[in-house]
């Protein structure tokens, strides 16, 4: 397509009444554009200003969107020649090798992969957020796992291997172990309010195996599911290479805050973190998770509840869950043992309304041919036995300490000047960073010290558009290096951030 064309094409599809924001339109045109391979690998796309121009619209709108594109992979921009659609575009197909082009033979590893995989493969890997590391200060998300009580795990190990029972040991029935479906059907009606019976919950390896269960079962691909803006990554990549179209909802100090556009135009499903909003920290108000429970029930959507980490609240009471409230049985709520107990367990569950359970379960040995049923057994008695609710009661003390320990480190060497939010609850907090920073400057500068964090920015769905902070996890961080890896950290920032200092 010539610059002219694609100008064309793109005036003719871009709807200044939908509602939707032109920056959104233009960048998903863009890609649309370039998956159909209407904008072909190599070709170069109209500059900026040009563009801009013929659309009527922003420079600024283009060329964010231009950056954006970049960061995605789906163009790259070379200094004072342009911005060419990238030779291995999301959806290059392996071909036969062209004996015109022996430098196709020799082009790096990580192109030829990209070359190699499908268009939502590639999406992943352009876009995916797992780290290399994680252990170590300020890894977010991650308990301190040195605390994890091993003799009594021990114990329970030697126990199920000496007397070895084959049912333990071979595929596990859908839904898991009737007896860890027991005792955390007794776990989350007393500890978060949730109504169900253990034949209601399914157990999977974790929230990302939840996610994808639930998705699979209730959507199709092309369907709506609004996520919260900004969302954790690793779930928003569940939902893509499912085929789910996501619409970043913006949040608010309530929580989830559709706009009556996007009320307007009701969705799928939903995914949201009512009791401890990821990675912000706010708390959906009750007003919010009334609208919401009314809304999903006049509009038949389902709510996806993502109850990650609300075991640790350090000022007040864990809250009710939403699906508590939930009096139609629209809410999926999903939970896991990740941060409770240590992140290698990989042991979550759903809890689906009774008339799904059935379904669930099939689906999840057809899909998965789940086992652990041993692991199971053990996590079935250390909860019985009380060690579960021990260990979560004296990780929330621990927690608690380390929070604040962190928090004084911040003020001392920064007093008010870099605020942290993240409420009284959770594994991590966000230092927030002076708009227009660069928040992955500051997290790599960071990481040459050894220091990991996470840029606040990557977990917006427009990162350039994003505020700017730093999301810094303290749980797993002995409590006497906290003070010196947030001077290390401090360092880094004040090394990227010179005008700070
Ligand atoms: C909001 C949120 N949901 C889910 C997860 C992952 O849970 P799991 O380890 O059970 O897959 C995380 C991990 O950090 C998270 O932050």
């Amino acid at each position: 397509m010539r610059a002219s064309v694609l100008s064309d094409w793109l005036a003719q599809r871009l709807d200044r009444g939908n509602g939707q924001p032109i920056y959104r339109q233009l960048h998903r045109l863009l890609q649309q554009a370039i998956l159909s391979r209407e904008l072909p690998p190599g070709s170069k796309v109209p500059s900026s200003r040009l563009l801009a121009q013929e659309l009527g619209i922003g420079r600024n709108t283009v060329t964010q969107v231009y950056e954006q594109l970049v960061l995605e992979g789906y163009v790259s921009s070379a200094t004072g020649r342009g911005t060419f659609v990238a030779d291995s575009a999301p959806d290059e197909i392996v071909g036969v090798p062209d004996a015109e082009a022996p430098a196709a033979r020799s082009e790096p590893a990580p192109q030829q992969a990209r070359r190699a995989l499908s268009t939502r493969g590639a999406r992943l890997i352009a876009g995916a957020g797992v780290s290399k590391r994680q252990w170590g200060a300020f890894m977010p998300g991650v308990p301190d796992v040195t605390k994890f009580p091993a003799r009594v795990w021990s114990r329970l190990h030697n126990k199920y291997w000496r007397r070895l029972r084959p049912d333990l040991l071979t595929y596990a029935p859908g839904g898991g172990l009737a007896s860890l479906r027991h005792a955390l059907a007794d776990y989350l009606r007393t500890s978060r309010s949730v109504r169900c019976t253990p034949e209601q919950i399914i157990i999977t390896t974790g929230i990302h195996q939840s996610v994808d269960l639930a998705v699979r079962l209730l959507s199709d691909p092309g369907d709506v599911i609004w996520t919260e803006d900004p969302c954790y990554w690793g779930v928003r990549s569940v939902l893509h290479v499912s085929g789910l179209e996501s619409r970043p909802i913006a949040v608010d100090e309530e929580g989830i805050n559709p706009s009556a556009d996007d009320l307007a135009q009701p969705p799928k499903l939903m995914l949201v973190t009512p009791s401890h909003q990821y990675p912000l920290g706010m708390v959906m108000s009750l007003a919010r998770r009334r609208m919401l429970l009314e809304y999903a029930r006049q509009n038949q959507c389902w709510i996806i509840e993502d109850d990650y980490d609300s075991e640790y609240r350090y000022g007040s009471r864990p809250l009710a869950s939403l699906q508590g409230l939930d009096t139609s049985g629209q809410v999926i709520y999903v939970g896991s043992f990740g941060k409770t107990l240590f992140p290698g367990l990989r042991i979550g569950y759903l809890v689906v309304p009774e008339a799904l359970a059935e379904s669930f379960a099939t689906a999840s040995a057809e899909l998965y041919r789940e086992g652990q049923l041993l692991q199971q057994a053990m996590l079935a008695e250390f909860i019985a036995e009380g060690h579960f609710t021990s260990h979560i009661r004296k990780m929330r003390t621990l927690y608690g300490q380390r929070r604040q320990t962190l928090l004084d480190a911040a003020a001392q060497r920064y007093g008010d000047a870099l605020p942290a939010v993240g409420g009284d609850a959770g594994l991590h907090l966000v230092m927030q960073l002076p708009d227009g920073t660069d928040d992955r400057r500051v997290a790599a500068a960071a990481l040459e010290r050894n220091i990991v964090v996470r840029p606040l920015s990557g977990y917006y769905a427009q990162p350039l558009l994003a505020p700017s902070g730093l999301l810094i996890g303290y749980a797993c961080v002995p409590d006497e290096e906290i003070a010196p890896a947030l001077n290390t950290l401090a360092d880094a920032i004040d090394a990227t951030l010179p005008e700070f200092v």
